[in-house]
């Protein structure tokens, strides 16, 4: 399997997620919105922790550059990470208007970034790690 079709897949799984997350907060359903966004947030930094463990360092080493796209992808997973904990305290607190202001927030930046990625960088990864991609998706099935 490609490593774009991999992680792709991931990004369509953590929207699906998410958006059931907030049609429960929608209908004020907050235990039900606080079981998705979990499983959202588990997934979500899951899913970078496999960009940042495995393949942000093999693309990184097959290309020779640290400083290219790979840091500024890290920059907003630190980002994404911040509003998930503002998230998860607005869920706590039932706090609706909160959460669907910072949801927003969090959404504009996580497709943004999503988009990048599989614009650019995963498209990059698929021509810079080819032989070893196989390899790669595997060690990040695992994780
Ligand atoms: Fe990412
Ligand atoms: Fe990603």
């Amino acid at each position: 399997m490609q490593i774009s079709n991999f992680m792709q897949t991931e990004h369509r799984r953590c929207d699906e997620t998410f958006s059931k997350a907030e049609q429960a907060a929608s209908n004020g359903n907050f235990t039900e919105a606080f079981t998705f966004f979990e499983d959202f947030m588990v997934d979500t930094l899951k899913h970078f922790d496999k960009e940042e463990e495995i393949l942000f360092p093999a693309f990184e080493e097959a290309t020779g550059s640290s400083e290219g796209p790979t840091q500024m992808m890290r920059h907003e997973h630190n980002q994404v990470r911040n509003l998930l904990e503002q998230l998860a305290e607005a869920i706590k607190n039932e706090d609706k208007e909160r959460f669907f202001s910072v949801a927003d927030t969090l959404m504009v930046l996580l497709q943004q970034h999503n988009m990048k990625e599989e614009q650019m960088l995963y498209a990059m990864c698929d021509r810079a790690l080819g032989t070893n991609a196989e390899e790669i998706v595997e060690k990040m099935r695992i994780l």
